[in-house]
């Protein structure tokens, strides 16, 4: 019964897919979702359901709509309880503001975010890259990738940028765990974004005291000389918090998980050693066929109303499944299941849709290019240092990615 009309009745639902065949692919429930149930009842771990929605079309049209909330999507109740426990969202916690408000805070931050920004960083980016290839080929192999470059790269970048200092790295590198692993509670999740508040509130008010050439010191400067200004130094503080976890955790995942795809598609690898200007094609066509953000995006209904066809009521949660959506053959690609660096790029929903799709997505993008060639023209023999089959893979997080990457060369 995928379409039972009581919502309290689970009794018989399946849940999220979640076991993965091949590491590279989504769990292989998705494709016969798409064909069969596009959009589908399932049980959530804490009790309770909601709707699956698998197909690309779908998922656009569902991330596209105001009717849709965002206000519960810290919880992740498809993956994980926090729904009851979870407070009212706080000023500037962009993931879980609706419109109108989520523009207010929004607008500010994007403007170090754009095109052109991002593009004078370039060389900054590359100079951090050099430094931590210098820093492994001095070491020697075999190092883990994830400590040694990819988190490094990542923490240093961001940093640089919010105006915190890498030395506090081992301190928001282990919130970043605890808030992301889904065995967390819903007090274990509540305690890491206390401490993570009271970090960034002190660099915050650091700042305003002696300003720097940053962010956070640029946007308290925009905030003190306009009275209508949003940014509380609350707000101040939930944005500076997510973009110091949301900047470093994703990119830092998806270069040791891209490594590791390139190093399994050895020919793929060879074609963007032959032609490193596919170096874009690359990335685009990683972040499709990866998906890190495994387990979709939970969205609310906020009134009754239909989607796919399919009526949804008010109150009910629905989970877009950007990994299957990624993988549809409505992308519009042909055969979507293949990685294929050569290909146009998709337009694909690995950042999301609408308008929480991710911020941060032309730094993530130059971040990756700029790793990834650099990596593999530093040490044209890099492989593996431990079987394939032995290697840590993220299926215990939000993110998906690699716990460690053991390379030589
Ligand atoms: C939002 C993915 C890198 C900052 C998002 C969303 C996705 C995503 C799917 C949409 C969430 C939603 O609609 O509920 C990724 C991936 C990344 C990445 C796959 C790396 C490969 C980054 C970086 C930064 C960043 C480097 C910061 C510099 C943000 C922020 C939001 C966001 C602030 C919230 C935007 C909003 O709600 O308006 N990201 N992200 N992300 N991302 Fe990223």
């Amino acid at each position: 019964p995928t379409d039972s009309t009581d919502p309290t009745d689970t009794v018989d639902l399946p849940g999220l897919p979640r076991e993965r065949g091949c590491p590279f692919d989504p769990a292989p429930g998705y494709a016969h979702l798409r064909e069969s149930a596009p959009i589908t009842r399932i049980a959530f771990p804490s009790g309770g359901s909601g709707w699956l929605v698998t197909r690309y079309e779908d998922v656009r049209a569902l991330l596209a709509d105001p009717r849709f909330s965002s206000r519960l999507s810290a919880a992740a109740p498809h993956v994980r309880t926090a729904v009851a426990a979870l407070p009212e969202p706080l000023p500037g916690a962009l993931l879980r503001l609706d419109e109108p408000e989520h523009a207010r805070y929004r607008r500010p931050v994007m403007r170090a975010f754009t095109v052109k920004r991002v593009q004078q960083l370039r060389p900054r980016i590359q100079q951090i890259v050099d430094e931590r290839l210098d820093a492994m080929e001095r070491a020697g192999g075999p190092v883990d990738l994830v400590a040694e470059l990819a988190l490094p790269v990542t923490s240093l970048v961001i940093c640089e940028l919010l105006g915190v200092s890498y030395d506090d790295r081992e301190t928001f590198h282990g919130l970043a765990g605890r808030l992301l692993a889904i065995e967390s509670s819903p007090e274990e999740g509540q305690q890491a974004r206390a401490e993570l508040a009271s970090f960034i509130a002190a660099l915050v008010a650091a700042k305003r005291e002696k300003p720097d050439d940053d962010l956070l010191s640029t946007l308290i400067a925009e905030a003190d000389a306009d009275p209508d200004s949003p940014l509380t130094d609350i707000a101040l503080t939930v944005l500076g918090s997510l973009l110091l976890i949301a900047g470093h955790e994703t990119t830092a995942n998806m270069i040791a998980l891209g490594t590791l795809t390139l190093l399994e598609h050895p020919d793929q690898l060879a074609a963007l050693r032959e032609d490193p200007a596919l170096a874009d094609r690359t990335v685009e066509e990683l972040l499709r066929h990866l998906t890190i953000i495994q387990f979709g995006l939970v969205r609310m209904a906020t009134e009754d109303l239909t989607l796919g066809g399919r009526s949804i009521r008010a109150g009910e949660y629905v989970v877009a499944s950007l990994p299957s959506a990624n993988r549809d053959p409505g992308l519009g690609i042909e055969d979507p299941d293949r990685l294929d660096i050569t290909r146009t790029p998709a337009a694909h929903v690995a950042f999301g849709y609408g308008p929480h799709q991710c911020l941060g997505q032309q730094l993530a993008r130059a971040e990756l290019q700029i790793t990834l060639t650099s990596l593999f023209s530093r040490f044209p023999g890099l492989r593996l240092a431990a079987p394939a089959e032995s290697l840590p893979f993220r299926d215990d997080m939000l993110i998906y990615g690699l716990h460690q990457l053991p390379v030589t060369w």
